[in-house]
């Protein structure tokens, strides 16, 4: 087996890859041949230092997310067997510590930390579906209740969670507007049938406030899905929202800034962070799991893939992520 390997807090060339010896699954552990490894922007952040909590010190190995095929199965494991498809479900690398991350080949977990895959799913999307579908479907059904007509902003439109969120929204009967940076991007999201976005509206070098505002007929958005958070970003979000709208963020990939936030007080609107963990051991977890796989099985959830790297080409395929101009998920495939 191999995996990837941090070496320092740092750019690209603190990646390696170091070669083991294959694993040998203890009682109750499956080990799982890895055909998928889902990419994230985490993943850049913990290289570069700024997700210690997760990441922990170097050396560690990233990522959030795996799926592949039991290769074989320890003592007292009677519900798995080899050659079975799984995914790993998400506590599965945050339960084996800090720095345990799915850059790996061969992947030891316990059996109930996978889930089977149904048919339909191609063995390279295992790993890179999970993440995205439940960071979106978690905050806007499970904690949102969202309804059908309300109208929800989502920027960073051509991010994979961006996707999954449009594509939740437009299952749920809402109205989905995204909002992207790059004109490129704009011309091919409109053009992808899998980003169901009701209306782009391009941001950089525009006057979008006006244009957000005026689809939603002047009121405002009930709900913001946002992993931007930066300074004049954030203002111009929090007077779009709605009255008694909420502002959800789930990511930090702008640069924090002081923001007023005096729309909010009139509008009785909210501010609200989201973070995935909440929904693992939580009573709807398995509700979220068989709604995302069904989805996913039967084609309502697609998820556009914008590259595929071996994973030996961590390197590479992670300075493609940093450059910022995919659309859609970036896999690694073992
Ligand atoms: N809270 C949670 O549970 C959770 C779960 C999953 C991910 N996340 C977070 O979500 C974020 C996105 O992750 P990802 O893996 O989907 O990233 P990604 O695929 O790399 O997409 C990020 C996109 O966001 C937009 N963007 C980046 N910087 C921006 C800025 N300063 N202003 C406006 N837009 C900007 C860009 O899209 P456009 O060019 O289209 O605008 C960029 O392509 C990360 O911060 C990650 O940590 C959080």
């Amino acid at each position: 087996m191999y995996k990837v390997i941090v070496r320092a807090f740092g750019g690209v060339e603190q990646l390696d890859i170091v070669d083991l010896p294959d694993p040998v699954p203890a009682a109750g552990e499956v080990v799982v041949g890895l055909t998928s490894i889902g990419m994230n922007n985490a993943e850049l952040m913990a290289r570069r230092g700024e997700y210690r909590l997760i990441s922990g010190n170097p050396p560690f190995t990233p990522g959030l997310e795996g799926g592949g095929i039991i290769l074989a199965v320890g003592s007292g494991v009677s519900d798995r067997i080899v050659g079975q498809r799984v995914i790993l479900t998400l506590e599965a690398p945050a339960s084996k510590g800090q720095g345990q991350g799915t850059y790996q080949s061969h992947y030891v977990v316990r059996a109930e930390q996978t889930i089977l895959a149904p048919d339909g799913i191609p063995n390279q999307l295992l790993g890179a579906l999970w993440l995205p579908y439940i960071t979106a479907w978690g905050c806007l059904v499970w904690q949102q209740a969202l309804q059908p007509g309300q109208t929800v902003l989502i920027p960073g439109a051509s991010s994979s969670v961006a996707i999954a969120a449009a594509q939740v929204v437009k299952h749920q009967g809402g109205i989905a507007v995204g909002t992207t940076t790059s004109p490129d991007k704009l011309t091919k999201l409109q053009a992808m049938p899998e980003a169901p976005y009701d209306h782009l509206i391009l941001t950089h070098d525009t006057d979008w406030y006006r244009s957000a505002k005026k689809l939603t007929g002047g009121k405002g958005f009930n709900v913001i899905f946002d992993p931007v958070a930066a300074g004049d970003f954030l203002n111009t979000e929090i007077r779009l929202l709605a009255q008694g709208g909420t502002l959800w963020i789930y990511g930090l990939l702008g640069k924090p800034d002081i923001v007023n936030v005096h729309p909010l007080i009139r509008k009785m609107a909210s501010l609200r962070g989201w973070v995935l963990n909440q929904l693992s051991g939580s009573d709807v977890e398995q509700t979220a799991y068989q709604h995302v796989l069904q989805r996913i099985a039967d084609g309502t959830y697609q998820m556009p893939i914008a590259a595929q790297f071996s994973l030996r080409d961590v390197r590479q395929a992670q300075t493609v992520m940093e450059q910022g101009r995919h659309v859609g998920k970036l896999i690694l495939v073992p």
